[in-house]
């Protein structure tokens, strides 16, 4: 217990002598685009123009696709959603259907500015805070089993014992730890990242979590995810309806 505070001060100390996150060098180091747009105060009308087009595989509502080919994220933690897209940005997370999308030409081009016009990590900055803000899908795809299967029953006991100290008790992740929510994510989309998370394909993926799941079988890994995707979401975040529409964009 006494072990805490200092580890806490050590993390302090190294933070000030600026040699940036103690947690794991790589996976989310200090500086670069996502410190500079957790910085930067954000626009909301500059972050509709830039969500236009990520709207083509996000959906209008942010709800992606349940078939998993691309994932919900709409009401996701604000600065989770800043480390994802600055690695992808970065090119230290592969996703090569969306760089074109996502590098600095296009998403300037469609908020209107030419080069050296706007750092481009104001437009991260914009984007982002526009999406954690957006209602949730209230039907993301689930996994096979409901609750009257045993693998649900085993799902939540995996759950309970390797993934509830980061993701927390109800899915709902950590924003300032960068913690994804977990809970209302579909199905599909989480089940790849999992496995590409266990082997080591998602290059900045948290090394606790790789280290936490790395003896899953795929058997596991399947009931602990159906688990997540029949984790129910706080009604303050969701949708009224499955058939809500984005007003923004009338
Ligand atoms: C051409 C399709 C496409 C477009 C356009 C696109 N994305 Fe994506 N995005 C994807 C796919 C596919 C993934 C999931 C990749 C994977 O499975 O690893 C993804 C993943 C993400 C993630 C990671 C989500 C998570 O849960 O970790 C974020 C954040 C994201 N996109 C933001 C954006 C933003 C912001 C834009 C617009 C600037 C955008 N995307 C435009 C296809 C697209
Ligand atoms: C030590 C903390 C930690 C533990 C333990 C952990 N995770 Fe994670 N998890 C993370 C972090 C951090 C990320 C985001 C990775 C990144 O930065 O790219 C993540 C990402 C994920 C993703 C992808 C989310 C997305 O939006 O792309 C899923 C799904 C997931 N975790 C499920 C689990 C499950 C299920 C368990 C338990 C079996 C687990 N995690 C255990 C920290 C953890």
């Amino acid at each position: 217990m006494k072990a805490k505070p200092m580890v806490k001060t050590l993390a302090a100390l190294l933070g000030v002598l600026g040699c940036g996150s103690v947690v794991a060098a790589g996976w989310n180091e200090a500086g670069g685009e996502k410190d500079a747009a957790m910085l930067l105060t954000p626009d909301r009308e500059r972050g509709i123009a830039v969500y236009e087009v990520c709207s083509a595989c996000h959906l209008l509502e942010g709800w992606g696709l349940q078939d998993g080919t691309f994932p919900q994220l709409a009401g996701q933690h604000r600065n989770v959603l800043i480390k994802q897209l600055a690695d992808i940005r970065a090119k230290n997370r592969d996703n090569p259907t969306m760089y074109p999308f996502a590098l600095d030409e296009q998403i300037m081009a469609v908020a209107g500015f030419h080069k050296g016009e706007i750092d481009p990590a104001q437009l991260v900055a914009d984007v982002t805070a526009y999406i954690a803000k957006l209602p949730m899908n209230p039907e993301n795809g689930k996994g096979p089993w409901n609750k009257l299967f045993p693998e649900f029953a085993e799902g939540k006991k995996l759950y309970d014992k390797n993934c509830v100290q980061c993701h927390g008790e109800k899915g709902e992740g950590h924003d300032e730890k960068f913690f994804p929510k977990v809970h209302g994510q579909h199905y599909a989309y989480m089940l790849r990242q999992f496995e590409w998370i266990r082997d080591g394909k998602r290059r900045n993926a948290n090394p606790d979590m790789v280290e936490q799941i790395k003896n899953f079988t795929d058997k596991e890994m399947q009931m602990v995810i159906n688990y997540v995707s029949r984790m129910p979401v706080p009604k303050e975040y969701l949708a009224p309806s499955k058939d809500y529409q984005n007003p923004d964009y009338d």
